[in-house]
């Protein structure tokens, strides 16, 4: 325990300030309610507003820095994300409650990130093209949107931030962030590190708070017309409404279900390390978690004994130990979701096998650990099989062949992320081919994804939109096509054939 009195300021316009409403709240570690990490500002709707202005004000001068210059700071920001790695990870595993080596992964990607953005400046590619008339010539070149509302959630604390942040800066826009209210330190760590790194002040602008309070003014503020959000479905809908009215670019990546598929012909100790780590890695809290695993009715006794077993073994604890796979849940809302689950699977007539549980007595009685549950004996319409659980919760489900394994992984309203085992490269190549998600693995877990490869998911997942890789450029970007005309004569396109 290493309680901390710190108090953490919003950042604005490059000063840190308090809350116009001085309220705060207390940033607690989720595997030890001893341990504060310190008190942040529960920021209000006219917080919110002097960001806004703050990156309005900033705005001129940023678009017009060339974007190589921009890149400079990314690259000047991504190294001391590098040299200080261990320290983020600390104060992360502190405020999440993943494992340190998870935690290192989390920094990591925002590394990759950082870096990846930071090549596009001397890139941003765009088209020059012929024209259908004579002594004419045509491209299209990219120019930033303006000011880029971001609102980010607990579960990859400075990697998420860093998949909105980066592009949305290389491209010339300022931006507001609102971190979730469960792990505020790390997005403060990323601007912080901006900053020293010489981002100019307003460029970027962070706020702590909640979502009713902070989160909903800066989804509606008519002064902010790019929103990107990761979080539920449900929350995404709102931002979506509270966007409609001022036709605001929408970037939304939601909810997943997503499954693996064991065929017969799989390496059944590969197919298990998967799934161990797709459905348990982060305590199954992410969007790409392995929650469903379709198993070939041959073979799905043998898994779900092996299965079974190996997820028993998994250490359960504090993060911070060396050791420890699963840490907690990131809050007492989220336990009771999760054993909310575990009973209505129990009474849809679904086995747990192991788990099914909250974890108490000794550092347990401080922190939301709850056993890592399997559940068999699921058919693939039951609840526990169809909603985000967002917990270490999975599903077994017998298949009897692929194509039937096809049509119960893409029986959800998600489609995010979906993975296949199986030696059988025609196999692998018909379900990359059928499997309506985002994003899709061959021998490997549905988690994983890489940042310079378009990330998101189709259907309640998302709105069409991608992050990360080139895609994200589309997004924090607008298209400006221009034609020059040196024929010295009107010309008329579609007219003068
Ligand atoms: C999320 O779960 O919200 O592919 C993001 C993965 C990670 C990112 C997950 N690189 O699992």
């Amino acid at each position: 325990m290493m309680n901390s009195d710190k108090t953490y300021k919003n950042l604005i316009g490059g000063q840190w300030v308090e809350s116009l409403g001085r309220k705060t709240f207390e940033n607690i570690n989720p595997a030890d309610s001893n341990d504060r990490i310190g008190t942040f500002q529960q920021s209000n709707a006219e917080d919110i507003a002097a960001a806004v202005a703050a990156a309005r004000a900033a705005f001129p001068g940023w678009k017009r820095t060339p974007s190589p210059k921009r890149a400079e700071i990314l690259y000047r920001a991504g190294r001391l994300l590098a040299e200080r790695k261990e320290a983020l990870a600390c104060d992360m595993t502190r405020e999440m409650g993943k494992p340190l080596e998870e935690t290192r992964g989390d920094v990591q990607e925002a590394i990759d990130m950082t870096l990846y953005m930071a090549g596009e400046g001397r890139r941003l590619f765009g088209q020059t093209t012929t024209s259908e008339l004579p002594s004419k010539f045509c491209m299209s070149v990219r120019s930033p949107i303006g000011v880029c509302g971001l609102i980010t959630p607990w579960n990859f604390p400075m990697a998420i931030p860093a998949w909105k942040m980066m592009p949305a800066l290389i491209c010339g826009n300022t931006v507001v962030i609102k971190p979730a209210e469960d792990t505020p330190l790390s997005a403060f760590n990323l601007v912080k590190i901006l900053a020293e790194a010489g981002l100019p002040p307003g460029v970027a602008n962070c706020l702590s708070g909640f979502g009713p309070e902070a989160g909903g003014p800066l989804a509606s503020h008519p002064d902010v017309p790019v929103i990107s959000f990761t979080g539920s479905t449900e929350t995404g809908r709102e931002v979506a409404h509270a966007g409609a009215d001022h036709s605001k670019h929408l970037c939304l990546e939601m909810g997943g279900k997503n499954v693996i598929i064991v065929l017969e012909d799989a390496n059944l100790d590969l197919a298990i390390d998967g799934a161990v780590w797709g459905g348990f890695g982060t305590t199954g809290q992410r969007c790409t978690a392995s929650s469903r695993v379709v198993v070939h009715q041959d073979i799905y006794r043998e898994f779900l004994q092996r299965f079974v077993e190996r997820t028993r073994a998994l250490k359960v604890g504090n993060g911070i130990n060396p050791g420890i796979q699963v840490g907690p849940l990131i809050n007492e809302a989220q336990l009771r979701k999760v054993e909310q689950y575990v009973e209505i699977g129990t009474k849809e007539g679904a086995k747990a096998l192991c788990g099914a549980k909250r974890l108490t007595g000794g550092e347990y009685d401080h922190g939301w650990f709850y056993a890592p549950t399997i559940f068999s004996g699921c058919t693939p319409g039951m609840r526990i099989c169809q909603e985000e659980i967002f917990g270490p919760v999975v599903t077994l489900i017998p298949c009897s062949n692929l194509e039937n394994a096809i049509e119960i992984g893409n029986g959800v309203a998600y489609g995010l992320s979906s993975s296949i085992y199986t030696r059988n490269i025609n196999n692998a190549f018909k379900a990359m081919q059928e499997m309506e998600t985002g994003i899709f693995y061959v021998n490997a877990p549905t988690i994983g994804a890489e940042t310079h490869l378009p990330f998101g998911g189709t259907k309640s997942t998302g709105n069409g939109h991608r992050e990360a890789a080139t895609t994200a450029l589309d997004f924090y970007s607008e298209w400006k096509s221009i034609y020059i005309d040196y024929s010295d004569r009107l010309q008329r396109a579609q007219i003068d054939t």
